[in-house]
């Protein structure tokens, strides 16, 4: 049996996944059910990246040891990859015992195959703590490329690796393999970064003690990236003395693909190939970069209170309908927007009434006018019937699998549905309610329900790997003899649908929403989710008693607060100056009216001293917009401006929370004037 092997990056375990962590998962989920169905036996490895100072900083932050936050999150991500039916085959962690013996084990082989390779000197520079990312060999103050933040500066001796001699080698193998990285244009940017020269790389640090530490120089621990990219070989038993798990290694790698994200394709293009080459081991054979899901085209940043979360929409959806839109919206490899709005849009359109209705109306036409099956002379008609819609279905098959080999999703997708359409307009056109009323109809009939379903039976193979719930429980209507992800997408056959079948009426797979409600449904369980994130810090540092509800236009953390780490549960401490961050004031509500198509919501305008702000606040179950007309109230005045329903919100009321989550505004009994500052 031939084999495949495809990775994710391995996520930090300092915060909770969000809808872009998902993505590149669900897009490995997807790739690795399709190679199954086309008879490769697949390894599918994810895991958390849990070293390293920003981690070690956020669990001191938090009063609790490092270990005890990556424990808590790496279990998050495991459990969310459950609710999205992720099926990887292999999770590593970074921390894990056989991780840390992998990694001394390939900076042994490298020293013993290149002794050049590694060299010790002094580093002097500038580092970003929260991308991991040697910003420049300089002291002079600098931002790092990736997130914007201020660099650190590091001045210590440490363990180089010599990038620098691996230039021409790295141009060799591009040459070589011109599909190595993909797509193209990035390639091209990694192929000019390269040619312009490359610098040596530290791949050891001194002042942090939260790592893997160096075999016979414990006062250094690895850089975070040369352990994390080592996560490729231990997940799958590089270096393990247990010989199940080594021979693992040895049949799968080196791995097919490394699916990752744009930021991060240096690391994975330039680093990564070197440090298998130094240690002489098998590359990987592809990089495949994505782009970035945007939240209203911005990038999702917790500073800026616009991280999208994938749980509420699962629980409201379900699974295949975050899946599908992911993958359909956008084209794969860009940049793409994710907006709930359209998540739900495309739920109705494409789902309910495509997929759904079409297997609803043809099996059930099935069970009402057939009895639920076919007789063998109606099957052979319908085979030999030469129906256009068989050639379509069958051309359809041939275009979904080159889509799928190219990680095309969305025209995959558009192909797969473009058959739904024509089915939906071949029942239109054959009428089949008509034809049901005249006995001598019957094999006609039957043809075009046979046709229409059969192509139901294709359609389910090819989206399986998309939306393998919906279309097993269509499968399970079809009352077919092998389950839907042992089929053999890349062998389908028309016609396989047997004489005799027994169908049923399937079960709802895709009902339809009503768009507002499920809006504010999925809304109210993210802000349950931010509520979570910031609750240790908010709650048990300020100086209130109540735990401040999620009222204003965003419950994230406040700008300018660390977005690096989810705080855990748990009563945490601040420093005074962490709390010096959050500028609370008295303001006065000058207006205030309902956000159309939330009933949650109103919008108010705030007069602040020295301006007037438009929020958003969730507190409409609580307060009619007329008595809030004059009131003073207390708000975080500079939060990131952040969109709710489309309506932009300029900072957050303060409010406590009733035992049935009512909100309660926060007022003066006596006077203050507007704009003071709570300090
Ligand atoms: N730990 C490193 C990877 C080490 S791999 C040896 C890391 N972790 S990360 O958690 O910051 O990012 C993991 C992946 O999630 C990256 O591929 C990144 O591009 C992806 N995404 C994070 N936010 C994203 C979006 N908003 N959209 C799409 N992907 C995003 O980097």
């Amino acid at each position: 049996m031939e084999k495949y092997y495809l990775t994710t990056p391995i996520y930090y375990a300092n915060s909770r996944p969000h809808v872009g962590s998902a993505y590149t998962t669900i897009v490995c989920d997807v790739i690795a059910r399709y190679k199954r169905m086309c008879g490769y036996e697949v390894a599918y490895l994810t895991g958390t990246d849990e070293h390293g100072v920003n981690i070690e900083r956020a669990a001191e932050k938090l009063s609790i040891t490092p270990q005890q936050l990556v424990d808590k999150n790496q279990q998050i991500f495991r459990d969310l990859w459950k609710l999205l039916g992720i099926q990887y085959t292999d999770f590593i962690r970074t921390t894990s015992p056989e991780h840390a013996r992998a990694v001394q084990e390939l900076i042994r082989l490298t020293r013993q195959k290149s002794p050049q390779a590694i060299e010790k000197r002094r580093y002097e520079g500038r580092y970003c703590i929260y991308d991991n990312l040697y910003v420049s060999d300089s002291a002079e103050p600098a931002h790092c490329p990736i997130c914007n933040r201020p660099a650190e500066l590091i001045s210590e001796e440490n363990y180089f690796f010599r990038l620098s001699d691996y230039q021409q080698k790295l141009l060799d193998l591009y040459e070589r393999q011109p599909d190595f990285v993909q797509p193209d244009f990035r390639f091209n940017e990694v192929k000019s970064f390269v040619q312009a020269g490359l610098k040596d790389v530290s791949i050891s640090r001194m002042s942090i003690k939260w790592g893997i530490p160096w075999p016979d120089d414990p006062d250094h621990v690895f850089y975070v990236w040369y352990d994390a990219l080592t996560s490729y070989m231990s997940g799958i038993g590089f270096a393990d003395p247990d010989p199940a798990r080594s021979g693992k290694f040895e049949r799968f790698w080196p791995a097919d693909v490394h699916m990752i994200g744009k930021e991060i394709i240096r690391f994975h293009a330039v680093y990564w190939p070197a440090f298998l080459m130094a240690a002489d081991l098998p590359l990987p054979k592809r990089i495949h970069a994505h782009g970035w899901l945007l939240f209203e085209q911005e990038k999702m940043s917790k500073s800026k209170g616009n991280v999208a979360y994938p749980e509420p929409i699962v629980k409201v959806l379900g699974n295949d309908a975050l899946r599908y839109y992911l993958l359909r919206e956008t084209v794969f490899g860009q940049d793409g927007n994710f907006s709930r709005e359209a998540l739900i849009t495309r739920y109705n359109a494409d789902l309910a009434n495509g997929l759904g209705n079409l297997a609803s109306r043809t099996l059930t036409m099935i069970a009402d006018y057939l009895h639920g099956t076919f007789s063998i002379d109606e099957w052979d008609a319908a085979v030999k019937s030469n129906l256009q819609l068989i050639r379509i279905a069958n051309s359809a098959a041939a275009q979904v699998k080159k889509h799928y080999n190219r990680f095309d999703f969305s025209s995959a997708l558009e192909a797969i549905w473009s058959v739904i359409g024509e089915v939906d307009q071949f029942l239109t056109v054959e009428k089949p309610w008509t034809k049901a009323k005249n006995p001598e109809d019957r094999q006609s009939l039957a043809v075009v329900l046979y046709a229409a379903a059969e192509t139901l039976r294709f359609v389910c193979v090819l989206a399986h790997p998309v939306v393998p719930e919906a279309t097993q429980k269509i499968w399970a209507a079809l009352a077919q003899p092998v389950a839907v992800n042992d089929v053999r997408i890349d062998e389908l056959i028309w016609g396989e649908l047997k004489p005799g079948t027994r169908i049923s009426k399937p079960e709802a797979v895709f009902p339809r929403v009503d768009k507002k409600e499920t809006m504010e449904r999925v809304e109210a369980m993210e802000q349950e989710i931010r509520g979570e994130g910031t609750k240790a810090p908010a709650a048990e540092s300020s100086a209130a008693a109540a735990t401040p509800a999620a009222t204003g236009g965003t419950s994230a953390a406040p700008a300018g607060a660390p977005t690096a780490a989810a705080p855990p549960d748990g009563a945490a401490k601040i420093a005074i100056d962490d709390f010096a961050k959050v500028e609370l004031r008295v303001g006065q509500v000058k207006s205030a009216e309902k956000v159309a198509g939330a009933d949650k919501l109103l919008k108010l305008m705030v007069d602040i001293g020295d301006e007037v702000r438009q929020i958003v606040a969730g507190i409409a179950v609580s307060y009619q917009p007329d008595e809030l007309v004059g009131r003073k109230v207390v708000i975080v005045a500079n939060l990131a401006p952040r969109k709710l329903r489309g309506v932009e919100s300029n900072g957050m009321i303060v409010a406590a929370s009733t035992a049935e989550g009512k909100p309660v505004l926060c007022t003066f009994t006596e006077e203050v004037p507007v704009g003071a500052k709570l300090k």
